[in-house]
């Protein structure tokens, strides 16, 4: 799985500006039967323990609807900021380049639903800990993280302790 997600990656020099290496998941998402295993092996660790999937605009929502439909579970937009039209709670975060806010409607989950959180890279971590703020304030139980690809250099992972996040390849 981690090589056949390593092989059809691509790395984009200096994109979206200079000295940032970006990785392009589009093969991924098509190849029909990589993206179907991907999708499983995000969602398979976390069967029958999830309520609902928050995905992250907007790379998120391309793996985080499917994680949920596997999963038997709702999803949940975590937008950019001003994008959803009802109240909504909003935490900041800073990203490999620039800063962002991500919001979720107020009334996105129940206090006490069981939260997977789900974007398709972890750089910096700042995108996924924002997120995870924002179901902490609303009282939802993280049960875990799951993303196609892990910057591990970046140390994203230990904003998520003690959760450890479920990442099918680690560069
Ligand atoms: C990218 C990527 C992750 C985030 C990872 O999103 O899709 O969401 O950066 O970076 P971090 O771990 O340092 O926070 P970005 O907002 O650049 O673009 P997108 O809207 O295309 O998902
Ligand atoms: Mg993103």
């Amino acid at each position: 799985m981690a090589s056949a997600v390593a092989r059809t990656l691509r790395d984009v020099v200096d994109f979206p500006e200079p000295g940032v290496i970006f990785k392009d998941i589009t093969p991924v998402l098509a190849d029909p039967e990589l993206l179907r295993r991907c999708v499983a092996a995000l969602a398979a660790p976390f069967a029958n323990q999830v309520d609902l999937v928050a995905a992250i605009e907007a790379r998120g929502f391309i793996l985080g609807a499917p994680v949920a439909v596997a999963l038997g579970a709702g999803f949940i937009p975590v937008r950019k900021a001003g994008k959803l039209p009802r109240p909504t709670v909003a935490e900041t975060y800073q990203l490999e380049y620039g800063t962002a806010a991500v919001e979720v409607h107020e009334d996105a989950l129940q206090p006490g639903q069981r939260v997977l959180v789900v974007d398709d890279v972890i750089a910096t971590g700042g995108t996924v800990e924002a997120s995870l703020r924002l179901v902490h304030r609303l009282g939802g139980t993280v049960v875990g993280v799951a993303a196609l690809c892990e910057l591990s250099q970046l140390g994203g992972r230990a904003r998520m302790a003690p959760l450890e996040p479920r990442v099918l390849l680690t560069l």
